[in-house]
């Protein structure tokens, strides 16, 4: 026991900093769910207790004519089957004769530490303390271990559940929830992120009111179109006030969530790996074991929630060399030149890069085999030396003299039907017999649950990054599974987190950005390796907002790859002005996704500036505390901070004639006196300059021009700051200043507030 846990004549609790989570033994051995929420102590168990005094009419006894004793009302912990419960099971079992569970407590043991997995999943780490329940079910036939784990500072409790089988006879498994709690709360929405590729993390709300809400991904994969993360809070809650809670996965596999509300108010909550198509037979004392899942509270709006989830990824998921190091802002030649390029090529764009202050360069896809297109190539690892006479080592030299570091693409999980992988083995793919297999951006998927399949992965991936010395590998994946089980998904994940394990903890050095074409695998899981992910291969700043604010209410900034590319923009065919672009990829980790080379000298002097700019912020964009504002649908604001500084960027939807008076909000900052700046970023000009603006024409050798945006500076104390300080108003047709905030459709500025010594 610590001060994290406490039991007490068969009450525990589980207390973090703020919140605590109260359960109980009941008189049948059933654990009854008492509280999730605020901070109160193990003696509160009896008050927040359900008051069952009463019989309901058809309900089912669980003890002859006893009363209390039905099971259907009680709130639990993990839901059973079978025995007078009619809410949604937690676990569903058949064993010959039957299907029902009815475990029953028949232990414990705590630790201070987290319990590591059995079967090779990844979990969170550096734990105060844990906590695992013993059940076993009432026929002697199968155990449950409920394994809670307490993150104290983060605010966060993982839970996750292992079924052993006991008997002599098999047993088959088709569900298994990482985690079940029955809540007794009322007014709840459920917020959760949905879409699909270029169009990740769309938050949806949706009232939890009678019946079923389940969300779910059937991808094999976490998914572009449901995260597993999602969140229930009261339909009053903002970002600055009210309770919510969230609960998450560390898990890349396709999931399933459900809550559901009976007509006793009682809402059921439960989430793990889809159980569709689920079907694992345990032997005599084999066991199954879950994804662990996260969740946590707030009584202080979404913002705190999110920040909860924040500092349990960054302190307890992320890991290695580069869990808290700065992250290079780095240069991409994918929507540069996509797959024509040469050594020449890149090499000047890595140097352009370096001029304006680049630290990374990615060769993306393109660099291997056959690959000109994406029709063929993706499972041959040999460099195709036309386009990298000295292969990879011979331009990660040269990245590497420009004093750069050097990242590489790779698509490990796929493969063209055109590659000599392919031709050797195709036996190694996902299929299913006598069926035609589908491709998928003309690819299939290996088949990751087989040894051989890994050890190919691991080998040529450690290879080329070894050969090669590559500092950052990008790694891709672009299609979803098909042909396979809910038990095939379990089995690849596990061999997908070996491939990851070997490759990546072995050589911590490297930094590790995973993609799934974009943000179709954005989860915790892949962050147990991957300290950042490619957010969406939307990179439409406007667009990108949207994307990176639905991301988040569950992941950290540190998480989101974010870049700066170039307009008219590959998805949406709008152009953004390059600062306001800029003001969006700042909030995540930068990078530039364009041809570098083939800017007028004005862009080049703007990036500059905007990558000096972030470098001097960077700390704050990427670990400080971050705060969404409550804003209507034609605005948005988000602040980083770490109390003594903050970093505020404001956006505008659409220009608006005689627009409103607009306050900036600045949260999170100590009691004191601020100096408050703006980034007096350079907006190119495509239009003459008007002439009262003379003052701030900005020209360049080459002919270029920009206005350079000015600010007079000001101080304020951060009560004014957090009440909201009105910002200048936004051009109208009656005049010009040098001093307004400029007109653009969708625009913005990024502001700072320095405490004053
Ligand atoms: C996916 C990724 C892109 C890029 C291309 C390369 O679409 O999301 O960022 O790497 O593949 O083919």
């Amino acid at each position: 026991m610590n001060q994290y846990i406490e039991e007490h004549n068969g009450m525990f609790a589980l207390h973090t900093d703020h919140t605590s989570y109260l359960f109980r033994v009941d008189a049948y051995g059933h654990l009854e769910h008492i509280h999730y929420g605020r901070r109160v102590s193990l003696s509160d168990e009896e008050a927040l207790s359900l008051k069952q005094t009463l019989p309901y009419g058809t309900a089912v006894e669980y003890e002859d004519n006893v009363q209390r004793s039905f099971r259907d009302i009680e709130p639990f912990e993990y839901g059973n089957s079978g025995i007078g419960d009619y809410r949604t099971p937690s676990c569903l079992v058949s064993y010959a004769g039957g299907t029902s569970t009815d475990f029953a407590f028949a232990g414990f043991d705590t630790d201070d530490k987290e319990q590591v997995m059995q079967n090779g999943f990844p979990c969170a780490y550096d734990a105060s303390g844990s906590l695992t329940i013993h059940l076993v079910d009432k026929t002697g036939r199968m155990a449950l271990d409920l394994i809670y784990t307490v993150y104290g500072k983060s605010d966060v409790i993982t839970r996750r559940a292992v079924l052993i089988n006991l008997s002599e006879e098999e047993l088959t498994v088709n569900r298994l929830m990482s985690y079940s709690l029955d809540m007794m709360e009322d007014n709840l929405v459920m917020m959760s992120f949905h879409g699909n590729w270029v169009k990740e993390m769309q938050r949806k709300d949706v009232p939890v009111n009678a019946g079923t809400i389940s969300i779910s991904s059937r991808t094999g994969f976490s998914s572009n179109m449901t995260n597993p993360g999602f969140i229930l809070r009261r339909n009053d809650t903002t970002e600055m006030h009210g309770e919510a809670w969230g609960f998450n996965l560390v898990y890349s596999g396709s999931h399933k969530s459900i809550v559901s509300r009976d007509e006793h108010g009682c809402v059921r909550v439960m989430g793990g790996f889809n159980d569709e198509n689920f079907s694992w037979t345990l032997g005599n004392g084999e066991q199954l074991e879950t994804p662990e899942a996260f969740m946590t509270y707030s009584d202080a709006g979404m913002n705190s929630l999110s920040q909860h989830f924040h500092h349990f990824i960054r302190h307890h998921i992320v890991r290695g060399a580069w869990q808290y190091k700065e992250r290079p802002v780095l240069v991409n030649d994918w929507e540069a030149f996509l797959f024509t390029f040469d050594e020449e090529k890149l090499v000047s764009l890595a140097q352009q890069g370096k001029e304006l202050g680049a630290e990374l360069f990615v060769l993306d896809d393109g660099w291997f085999g056959e690959r000109n297109d994406d029709h063929a190539g993706l499972g041959d690892y040999n460099v195709n030396t036309k386009k990298l006479p000295e292969g990879i080592r011979g331009l990660s030299d040269k990245i590497h003299a420009m004093d750069m570091l050097f990242g590489l693409w790779f698509e490990p999980e796929a493969v063209n039907p055109d590659s000599d992988l392919y031709r050797a083995h195709p036996d190694w793919i996902i299929q299913e017999d006598g069926r035609r297999n589908l491709t998928g951006r003309y690819e299939y998927l290996l088949d990751l649950s087989r040894r051989e399949v890994q050890d190919y992965i691991i080998e040529n991936v450690g290879r080329v990054v070894d050969e090669g010395h590559v500092d950052y590998v990008k790694w891709d994946m672009n299609r979803h599974m098909t042909a396979m089980s809910g038990t095939f998904v379990y089995k690849y994940m596990l061999g997908l987190y070996r491939v990851l394990g070997e490759i990546f903890y072995k050589r911590p050095h490297i930094l590790l950005e995973s993609c799934a074409s974009g943000g179709n695998r954005f989860d915790a899981g892949m962050m147990c390796y991957s300290p950042q992910i490619w957010t969406s291969d939307d990179t439409d700043a406007m667009e990108r907002l949207g994307i990176q604010k639905g991301a988040s209410y569950l992941y950290p900034l540190s998480t989101m790859g974010a870049h700066v590319s170039a307009v008219p923009n590959a998805q949406t065919m709008r152009s953004i002005s390059l600062p306001v672009r800029f003001a969006v990829s700042a909030f995540g980790v930068l990078g530039y996704e364009l041809d570098l080379t083939e800017l007028n000298d004005i862009e080049k002097k703007e990036i500059k500036e905007q990558i000096a700019w972030y470098k001097q912020h960077r700390h704050l964009l990427q670990y400080g505390t971050f705060y969404r504002t409550d804003c209507d649908d034609a605005h948005e604001s988000f602040t980083v901070s770490d109390g003594k500084e903050a970093v505020t960027g404001v956006y505008r939807r659409m220009m608006m004639a005689a627009a409103p008076m607009e306050r900036m909000h600045v949260a999170g900052l100590e009691q004191g006196e601020y100096e408050i700046g703006m980034r007096n970023a350079i907006v190119p000009l495509d239009i003459p300059c008007p002439s009262e603006l003379g003052s701030c024409l900005e020209t360049a050798e080459d002919g270029s021009s920009g206005i350079r945006l000015l600010w007079k500076p000001l101080c304020a104390s951060s009560a004014a700051l957090s009440y909201g300080m009105p910002l200048p108003l936004v051009f109208n047709s009656s005049g010009l200043s040098p001093y307004m905030r400029y007109p653009l459709d969708f625009g913005a500025e990024l502001y700072t507030a320095v405490k004053k010594k």
